[in-house]
């Protein structure tokens, strides 16, 4: 089975010691993560090491980025390298996040940088992709989403793609409270895989995780996660309420 797994994005929210808590609360619940599940937690970059001792030692759990650099090293104040997310231990890193791209104008090419930049070092990016919602009213997401995949990620090998988690986040549902229906999720990442079998072929495909973001919930978790090219989730807000987000990682399939 294909690695499911719930992805917490903190985004910027939480002090140092709210995130300590919040980490804490989830530990001590009951929750279990078979070898086909993980849950990653992407923190803000001066919370990685915590993240990371608290962390340490559970199987399948990994603590993310929420960006990266698209350079290796060098004057760029304010930017933090792959090299510098690896030496504090970090394995994985959110790119091309909606609000990364709307706020921060990350184009399809920009994040083609920053994927070369994470698999030539091992890292594994967790790649956001999704519309905007008049181009879901206009009925061309698809083509949308096509259109990110090809721009960012069709330059890669196929051994280089199988490192990649896609994360399918339509912006409309993206801390708004209006989810994607299971059968609208289905139905695009139904597309997203049938797009990258007739790049690199379905055995590739089928190796890929394709996780929902926008909304998810505790309440919602189940129905979604269901769905059979639903591969878990990348969680905002719940993510924040320890209750929720652990009932969201036992919605794992
Ligand atoms: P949300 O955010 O769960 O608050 O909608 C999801 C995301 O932006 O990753």
């Amino acid at each position: 089975m294909r690695q499911q797994i719930a992805a917490a994005n903190w985004k910027m929210n939480l002090t140092l010691q709210q995130g300590e808590q919040l980490l804490n609360e989830i530990i001590a619940k009951p929750h279990s993560l078979s070898a086909h599940q993980s849950a990653v937690f992407a923190v803000p970059f001066p919370y990685l090491p915590m993240a990371q001792a608290k962390l340490a030692g559970k199987t399948n759990v990994f603590v993310a980025a929420q960006n990266c650099s698209n350079k290796k090293s060098g004057a760029y104040t304010g930017e933090v390298s792959v090299e510098i997310l690896q030496s504090v231990g970090i394995q994985y890193v959110v790119l091309g996040h909606s609000e990364r791209r709307e706020y921060f104008l990350e184009s399809n090419q920009f994040l083609a940088e920053k994927l070369d930049i994470c698999l030539a070092s091992g890292m594994k990016p967790i790649f956001c992709c999704g519309e905007p919602l008049e181009i879901r009213e206009a009925g061309t997401q698809n083509e949308f989403v096509a259109k990110q995949l090809a721009e960012s990620l069709y330059h890669l090998s196929a051994e280089q793609l199988q490192q990649v988690v896609i994360a399918y986040e339509p912006i409309w549902a993206i801390g708004t409270g209006k989810t994607a229906s299971s059968a609208q999720a289905q139905e695009i990442h139904a597309f997203i895989r049938a797009a990258l079998a007739a790049k690199y072929g379905a055995a590739v495909a089928d190796t890929i995780s394709i996780l929902y973001g926008g909304s998810v919930k505790a309440a919602n978790a189940v129905e979604l996660f269901s769905q059979p090219d639903v591969d878990g989730g990348l969680v905002g807000g719940a993510s924040l309420i320890a209750d929720e987000f652990v009932a969201i990682i036992n919605a794992l399939k």
